[in-house]
C-alpha cells in the first residue's frame, strides 16, 4: 500500500486554499492509503509567532482536521514537534543541501521581498525540513496545492542525492498528488494571486469566518467596470470570483452567471450576493463542527497522543536505518 504524508502550517485558522488544495484530498485518501497527516508547528516558527498564538493555532488546526473529516482510526494524525526524529534527520539532510539551490527556491525569494527584516536560516532551509517530514515516513504521495510543487521537486532531489551518496535506494521519490487532476490554486478575493494566510484579511476566506464577515469580504471583493463586448476575456478579479464560485456553487449557478457575463447582462452585486450565500452554505456546517470539537480539549489531547505514538514508530525505524547507512553506529 502506498504511503501518504502531508501537513499544514498552523498560523491561525485554515482558509479555503488549505481546504481545496490539501485537506479535501487528505480526507479522500484515508480509505485507500497508509496516511500520515500532521500540523507543521516547527515550520511556523520561521515567522516568530508568540508561544500562546502558536499553541492556539495548533489546537485550532487539529480541531479543523477532525471536523473536516480526518479520522484518527484511519490516519495517523500528529504534531510535527512531537517527533524529535524529524530534527535529527533535518540535521543530517542539511549536510547535503546546497546554498545555491536553497537560495533559488521561489518561496525563499518571495520571503526576501516580503519580509526583508526576518530572513532567518530556518527560512533558507525550510525545504529541507519539509523534505524530512516526507522522507522520514518514506512517502510515495503528498497531497498539496500548486504552490508546493517546487518543494516536492526539492524533496525528490534531496532523497535522490542521499541515495546516490550512500549507494542505495533508501528513499522513494514522492510525488505531489491531487486525485487525478492538476494541482489546485485557489485565488484570493483581491485578484492579486493565491489565497494565503499572509495576503491579508480582505483577501482570505477562513473556514471559521463568521457569516457577517464572510459576506462583507465577498461583497467588498474588487470587480471591474463590466464587460463592454460579448464574450470578453475576464479580468483577473472577475475570473477569480468565478473560480471561487466553481468551488462552492451548483454548476447551473456558475453557468447562469457565466452566460450573463458573456451576454453583458451580469450584475456584479447579484453575482457576489449569490457567491456569498453559497459560500456561507458551504462553510456553515463546517464551522459548527469545528466549534464543537474545539470545546473538547480532552479528545484533542487524546488524538494527538495516539498520533504521536504511531508516527514515532515509523520515524524511529527510518532514523535507525539512516544512522546505520551514514556510519553513526557503535564500533562492534
Ligand atoms: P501551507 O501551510 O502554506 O499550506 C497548506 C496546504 O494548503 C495548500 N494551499 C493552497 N492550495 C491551493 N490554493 C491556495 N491558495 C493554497 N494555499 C495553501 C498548500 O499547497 C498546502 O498543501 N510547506 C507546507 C507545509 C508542510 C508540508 C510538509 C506539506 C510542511 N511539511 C510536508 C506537505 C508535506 C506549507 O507551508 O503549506
Amino acid at each position: 500500500m502506498k504511503t501518504v504524508v502531508s501537513g499544514i502550517r498552523p498560523t491561525g485558522m485554515l482558509h479555503l486554499g488549505n481546504y481545496f488544495g490539501a485537506l479535501k484530498n487528505f480526507v479522500k485518501m484515508q480509505d485507500s492509503f497508509k496516511c500520515f497527516f500532521f500540523i507543521a508547528d516547527v515550520h511556523s516558527l520561521t515567522t516568530h509567532p508568540t508561544p500562546n498564538n502558536l499553541q492556539q493555532s495548533v489546537k485550532h488546526v487539529l480541531a479543523e482536521y477532525l471536523a473536516l473529516g480526518l479520522d484518527p482510526e484511519k490516519s495517523t494524525i500528529f504534531i510535527q514537534s512531537d517527533l524529535p526524529e524529524v530534527y535529527e534527520l533535518y540535521t543530517y539532510m542539511n549536510m547535503n543541501a546546497y546554498l545555491g539551490e536553497l537560495e533559488r527556491n521561489t518561496t525563499f525569494k518571495e520571503k526576501i521581498r516580503n519580509q526583508p527584516d526576518n530572513i532567518n536560516a530556518g527560512l533558507l532551509t525550510y525545504p529541507v525540513l519539509m523534505a524530512v517530514d516526507i522522507l522520514i515516513h518514506k512517502a510515495d504521495l503528498v497531497p498539496v496545492g500548486k504552490d508546493q510543487e517546487q518543494h516536492l521537486e526539492m524533496t525528490r532531489q534531496f532523497g535522490k542525492r542521499f541515495n546516490r551518496l550512500y549507494e542505495n535506494d533508501f528513499f522513494p521519490a514522492p510525488k505531489a498528488f491531487n486525485f487525478g487532476e492538476d494541482l489546485v490554486k485557489v485565488p484570493g478575493l483581491t485578484g492579486q494571486g493565491k489565497m494565503s494566510k499572509s495576503s491579508g484579511e480582505a483577501d482570505t476566506i477562513f473556514i471559521f469566518d463568521d457569516p457577517s464577515i464572510l459576506k462583507k469580504k465577498i461583497m467588498r471583493a474588487k470587480t471591474d467596470g463590466g464587460p463592454d463586448k460579448p464574450n470578453q476575456k475576464m479580468s483577473p478579479e472577475i475570473a477569480n470570483l468565478f473560480d471561487l464560485m466553481n468551488l462552492v456553487s451548483e454548476k447551473s449557478t456558475v453557468e447562469k452567471f457565466r452566460e450573463d457575463y458573456n451576454k453583458m447582462t451580469i450584475r456584479y452585486g447579484d453575482f457576489k450576493k449569490q457567491l456569498a450565500e453559497d459560500m456561507e452554505k458551504f462553510v456553515y456546517p463546517l464551522r459548527t463542527q469545528i466549534s464543537d470539537i474545539l470545546g473538547n480539549t480532552d479528545y484533542l489531547a487524546k488524538v494527538a497522543e495516539i498520533g504521536k505514538e504511531k508516527a514515532k514508530a515509523s520515524a524511529q525505524k527510518t532514523i535507525k536505518e539512516v544512522r546505520e547507512i551514514i556510519g553513526i553506529k557503535s564500533f562492534n
